[in-house]
């Protein structure tokens, strides 16, 4: 597979974070212009965040396309360099899986794959083992294509080099997205040096690793990581947006199997309700539909629904109080306390424990095929080193989780209600 069919002229896209994104093969052309990739146009990339970060509008073709680019500068770099321990007739499923990564994102995924009994990665494989444009133009290449891009997703290739281009601690993909969602949403931290980090980086016994003078830019990869992880995906207002939406889905779910009838629901979104989405539905699926949907609803009879569906749109999120421990016992009488003053616990309170690690040596409490490698420098001697035993910085992260337990309500429902709850609760949520 080496010998791909080359394009007659090589075509470029503009591009804000990389400048310009280079495709020479007609395959990875072919490939961007079928109709599933079309449709990442219409799936933003971070979800719910527009409604914190304004600029956040940026979609996952163009994560996408820059996930490719990065890869195709990381192997470009190991051909020129001729680097033994690079295999290269792996190039073309590498680029392939880089770009295709995120086929199977649906709208809003993060937060509808926690209601429904969705895997993005899943639908991903499907995309490209079924009947898809996808799927003709990986076959006409060879025939084991579409099953070799779909190991690679699954991280079941037999060449793990390929699966760490795409999926590591220091991967393609998650450098796309520091700096791409960095730059849409216009924070000035989650900026690193990539044209550094692209440099430094050798493929050495079937792994990517660090050569040993490049670790400063990888501090500044890991720190920006950390940065915006609790400046940008973790940001309360972001993750109470998150919160409605799920509650929008989990009350539309509820009423369908209750029987309920829905003045307006397009056949892709019922099939969503009742856990039966085929392909052809799931690629209709997408956020102008989801969208559309919330606004037919702000009509309906159900008045939860409705008012879930107005606070989304015109964003009137819930609140939050925080807390440095659980305590169940507490959330308990809350609870119960909101219940006998006539709100829907069950919709009105959300406890959220944002979690995430910056670095890992290892995960051993991850399930098998999850836990991602430690990020390894490579010394002049040719001795490999985990990267935390060599820099204080990353040393000072590594393991480091600030979670703490918000409690996400409705601010103005729970004033209303206010001379109805104990004066313990309104004093813990100052109403
Ligand atoms: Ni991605």
């Amino acid at each position: 597979m080496t010998q791909e069919h080359q394009l007659p002229e090589e075509k470029v896209f503009k591009d804000p974070v990389h400048k310009y994104i280079y495709v020479q093969d007609e395959l990875i052309w072919d490939l961007i212009n079928t109709k599933e990739f079309q449709r990442l146009r219409r799936i933003r990339q971070l979800g719910t965040s527009y409604l914190t970060f304004h600029g956040a509008e940026h979609s996952r073709f163009s994560h996408s396309l820059g996930v490719y680019e990065i890869t195709r500068k990381i192997i470009s770099q190991f051909e020129r360099n001729g680097y033994a321990d690079w295999p290269r007739e792996e190039k073309y499923v590498s680029l392939c899986a880089a770009l295709l990564h995120d086929l199977g994102h649906g709208p809003f995924s993060h937060s509808i794959e926690q209601v429904f009994d969705l895997h993005h990665e899943g639908w991903t494989c499907r995309f490209l083992l079924e009947d898809t444009e996808v799927n003709r133009v990986l076959r006409r290449v060879s025939e084991d294509l579409p099953e070799r891009v779909a190991a690679v997703i699954r991280k079941t290739y037999d060449k793990p080099i390929v699966i760490s281009l795409v999926s590591s601690q220091m991967d393609a993909d998650r450098m796309d997205y520091l700096l791409r969602d960095a730059y849409f949403t216009g924070v000035n931290y989650g900026t690193f040096d990539l044209e550094r980090i692209l440099r430094v980086l050798r493929p050495h016994q079937g792994k990517i690793v660090v050569k040993e003078s490049g670790m400063h830019a990888v501090e500044d990869y890991l720190m920006s990581r950390y940065q915006m992880y609790w400046q940008v995906y973790f940001h309360p207002v972001t993750r109470s947006s998150e919160i409605i939406l799920r509650q929008i889905f989990r009350r539309a779910k509820e009423l369908y199997h209750e029987g309920y009838r829905f003045t307006y629901l397009p056949r892709p979104m019922q099939r969503l309700l009742m856990d039966e989405l085929s392909l052809q539905d799931y690629f209709l699926l997408d956020e102008a539909m989801a969208q559309t949907a919330f606004i037919q609803w702000t009509e309906e009879a159900d008045h939860l629904l409705s008012d879930l569906c107005l606070r989304f749109l015109h964003r009137r999120l819930y609140k939050y109080i925080t807390m440095d421990q659980e305590d169940e016992a507490l959330w308990h009488e809350i609870r119960c306390d909101f219940a006998a003053a006539g709100l829907r616990p069950e919709y009105h309170l959300e406890i959220d424990f944002p979690f995430d690690l910056p670095y890992d040596v290892y995960q051993p409490d991850k399930a098998e095929g999850e836990e991602k490698p430690p990020i390894l420098l490579l010394g002049m001697n040719h001795q490999l080193s985990e990267i935390s035993g060599k820099s204080d910085i990353i040393r000072s992260i590594t393991g480091l989780h600030l979670g703490k337990y918000h409690l996400y309500y409705p601010d103005d429902l729970l004033r209303a209600h206010a001379n109805k709850l104990r004066p313990s609760i309104r004093e813990l949520f100052g109403v």
